[in-house]
């Protein structure tokens, strides 16, 4: 079963994953916050990511830009004059909605064919009674709409204790203009040739006219980027050479999702059409996910050609160049931008990784996490929480992976019941400490000093050597499958 999005809600708050921002107050309908769990995912997301894309490739360096920028910038960026959505009020209840999006929304109708019944209508549809399309507000059902205004997204704040015009600044509204206006720091403090990167993992803020759909679309959220400058003047493999970082980019991000469990049938690419390209795009392709409210955008891959390095050269008077040793001049790079969204990235993970299960009758809700994002690694449960050295054994266990992995200990229930917790939250594998592990000490039985260890997609168990648990969990942890590991040790029947 495809989870939908309230499963996913209720899931994330039950489970510590996500919770609505200021709860007790009401809420925010536009800010959540991460709980123990969600910020253990959102770090592994953004672990993987810097460790594949940065740590790994010599090609790529990163940084980590202050979030308020030189109101310059966003002149200079265009984010100023064209970071603008069309919004429309309703003149009765004084809901905003984005021009663009009005039509997409169920409306509310006030039928006279029925004597004013109030319905609700699919999106696009005429009533079913009287005919009527849609001329009024949705939500209300009564209000006329204002003609469409265009509204700047960026927050707007004041640098120091004056609120005056020349103090006025701006929250970024993305992380990518940092790394424009760092290009030359970069390169001379590195000393970079071209191709390379410089990647930045941070938060942006835009006032978005309608957030919503839990974290896919929030006033604050955090981004992955990258910007990849190139040579305009190099080809590669016959092409110019933007255009082949281009679609190797593209590949490589949709490579890195597949990798780390969304299924193809859910992943798809989507070529942005001339007319709806970002006016510094040559060419745009999203990486679009079928999230439970359909297919919608991932990330976006874009050529962002010469124009931010151009723009922020014009505007700051300093010279934003590259020198080709081999050809002898100053170029302008060129540049791809693979960007990313980290909670639409944990939506999609999560949404994918949801399943529900039936076994022996009973119904399990199961979290199919990558090893490498699943929040929690390990879980350590005794059977029995009254043998003391059975608890002795479990917590020296957990002490003693804790140090390398996020494992915890858990002896509030009975063992099926712990499982199923554990399931739920996607931790891949539990250890379990068992009388058999630990003996009888009145009787002069040493026990085997050997563990369980159960697999969570299979729910295979073997029995492993307390010894060797930590070789155990950094192979496991480390890349080597269940399915080639779990055959060098004994089977343990359930
Ligand atoms: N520098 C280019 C840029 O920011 P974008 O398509 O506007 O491009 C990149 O944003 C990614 O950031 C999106 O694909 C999405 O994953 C994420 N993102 C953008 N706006 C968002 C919002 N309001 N809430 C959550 N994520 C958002």
């Amino acid at each position: 079963m495809n989870a939908t999005m309230d499963v996913l809600v209720s899931l994330s708050k039950r489970r510590g994953f996500v919770f609505q921002s200021s709860e007790i107050y009401g809420g925010t309908g536009s800010c959540w916050d991460y709980g123990p769990l969600g910020v253990e995912l959102k770090n592994n997301i953004k672990r993987v990511w810097w460790r594949d894309f940065v740590q790994a490739r010599a090609d790529m360096v990163g940084i980590d830009a202050s979030i308020l920028m030189h109101s310059t910038v966003w002149k200079a960026s265009g984010h100023l004059d064209h970071f603008t959505d069309p919004m429309v009020d309703c003149r009765e209840c004084k809901h905003r909605f984005r021009a663009d999006h009005v039509n997409d929304l169920p409306w509310t109708h006030h039928c006279p064919a029925t004597k004013g019944n109030k319905f609700t209508i699919p999106p696009g549809e005429p009533c079913g009674h009287c005919g009527q399309r849609r001329t009024l507000c949705p939500e209300c059902g009564k209000g006329e709409l204002t003609a469409p205004r265009q509204f700047n997204l960026m927050f707007k704040t004041f640098m120091g204790p004056v609120e005056e015009d020349a103090a006025v600044t701006y929250l970024r509204p993305e992380t990518a203009q940092a790394m424009f206006v760092n290009f030359d720091n970069v390169l001379q403090s590195m000393r970079l040739k071209l191709p390379f990167g410089v990647a930045q993992a941070g938060r942006s803020f835009r006032n978005e006219i309608t957030p919503g759909n839990f974290i896919f679309r929030t006033r604050e959220f955090e981004q992955m980027e990258i910007e990849y400058f190139v040579n305009p003047h190099d080809r590669v493999d016959g092409r110019p050479a933007d255009e082949y970082w281009h679609d190797r980019w593209i590949g490589d991000c949709m490579a890195w999702f597949q990798r780390y469990g969304l299924r193809d049938e859910n992943l798809r690419l989507r070529e942005h059409d001339k007319d709806e390209l970002a006016h510094y795009a040559k060419r745009t392709v999203d990486i679009e996910y079928k999230f439970p409210i359909g297919w919608s955008e991932l990330m976006g891959i874009a050529n962002r050609t010469d124009f931010d390095l151009k723009q922020h050269s014009k505007w700051s008077g300093k010279s934003l160049t590259y020198f080709d040793e081999e050809r002898k001049e100053h170029v302008v790079p060129y540049v791809v931008e693979p960007a990313a969204g980290v909670d639409r990235a944990l939506l999609a993970f999560m949404a994918d990784a949801y399943r529900e299960e039936e076994v022996r009758g009973e119904k399990r809700v199961v979290l199919r996490f990558h090893p490498e994002l699943a929040p929690l690694k390990v879980a350590v449960l005794p059977l029995l929480k009254k043998r003391e050295d059975i608890v002795r054994v479990a917590q020296t266990i957990r002490a003693d992976l804790a140090r390398q992995w996020r494992v915890v200990y858990d002896d509030t229930a009975a063992i099926g019941r712990l499982y199923r917790r554990q399931d739920e939250v996607g931790t891949p594998y539990c250890v379990t400490v068992d009388v058999q592990t630990v003996g009888d000490a009145e009787r002069g039985e040493t026990g085997d000093q050997r563990v369980t260890i159960r697999e969570r997609d299979s729910m295979e168990q073997i029995r492993v050597p307390v010894a060797e648990l930590a070789a155990v969990f950094r192979e496991l942890l480390g890349g080597v499958t269940w399915a080639d590991l779990a055959p060098r040790y004994p089977p343990v029947r359930s």
